[in-house]
């Protein structure tokens, strides 16, 4: 985690420009903070199984958090979620204005291919990382769901779909994360798609604990806009929050299951963040 952020720090959009908050902004929310919890999926498989390759690893685990953030900072704008805080801080539309935080955002989308495009990673290999990237994070990915999550506002969604929607906007990019760690450290396609699978519904569970979130948690406790799902398809929206506790139990435990039959690398590598997060709903 360490040697993340301090990467990071290290590899935040510079641009010599005489626009006077042009470069503020593209690293603001990236210096914010946040969990890093798609990054440290990446990483934790790498270190496990290749461990010489860690930092070699290291662009592509910035390039999904900059993929993430920019989904972040779109997600905040005016014309989808309307936010005015996120990780701890003014959202970049309100601290700068909509024009900078659209463009950081297209910014930080494209930096993030950029990246893995000069990892010092075989060639084959960040072609993958970049077709996956791409698959998860596009039309068919993370920009579906959030396209979905914004037309059905006030239009009711079945508990099917609302699941699919939480499986583009959120879940595909954390089951990606896992995958392309796998790619990094050269892991079986079977093993591969056998990640992939937990991921979508690691994925699924956080999303359905953010929507817990929202309706639990403060402002300052999030460090995000909160109460803010009052017009969405959220899993609280439509089964009430304790039916979404108990589902969301239900779910970690089949994942807690699941992720004890892996095998004993696999454990070794997941355990910190599954004890992190799989019952982050309960506070
Ligand atoms: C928030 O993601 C949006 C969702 C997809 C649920 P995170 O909860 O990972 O946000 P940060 O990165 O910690 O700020
Ligand atoms: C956003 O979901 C998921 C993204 C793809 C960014 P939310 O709208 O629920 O995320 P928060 O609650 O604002 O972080
Ligand atoms: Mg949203
Ligand atoms: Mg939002
Ligand atoms: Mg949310």
């Amino acid at each position: 985690m360490q040697r993340f952020e301090a990467y990071l720090s290290r590899n935040l959009p510079q641009v010599s420009t005489f626009h006077p908050v042009y470069e503020k902004a593209l690293g603001a929310m990236l210096q914010a903070g946040g969990k890093r919890f798609r990054p440290m999926l990446l990483l934790s498989i790498v270190d496990v199984y290749e461990p010489m390759l860690y930092d070699s690893a290291l662009p592509a685990a910035l390039a999904l958090e900059m993929f993430h953030t920019y989904s972040l900072i779109h997600d905040d704008l005016p014309a989808m979620d309307n936010a005015d805080l996120r990780r701890g801080h003014q959202t970049l539309h309100k601290r700068f204005d909509e024009v900078t935080a659209i463009l950081a955002g297209d910014a930080l989308n494209s930096d993030a291919f950029y990246l893995i495009a000069k990892a010092p990673l075989r060639d084959d290999v960040k072609i993958r990382l970049v077709e996956l990237l791409a698959r998860d994070g596009g039309s068919r990915g993370m920009v579906l769901g959030q396209a979905i999550d914004c037309y059905f506002e006030n239009k009711p969604l079945d508990i099917g779909q609302i699941k699919m929607l939480h499986t583009n906007k959120t879940a595909k990019l954390i089951a990606v994360s896992l995958q392309m760690g796998a790619v990094i450290a050269g892991l079986d396609r079977e093993i591969q798609d056998k990640l992939y699978a937990f991921g979508i519904d690691l994925g699924l569970l956080f999303q359905i604990q953010d929507d817990i979130i929202d309706e639990t948690q403060s402002e300052e406790e999030a460090g995000k806009t909160t109460g803010n799902d009052t017009d969405k398809n959220s899993f609280v929206n439509l089964l009430g929050l304790e039916e979404t506790v108990v589902q969301a139990d239900t779910l970690a435990k089949d994942l807690q299951r699941r992720f004890e039959d892996f095998d004993e690398k696999l454990q070794i590598a997941l355990q910190p963040l599954m004890n992190k997060y799989l019952y982050r709903h309960k506070g």
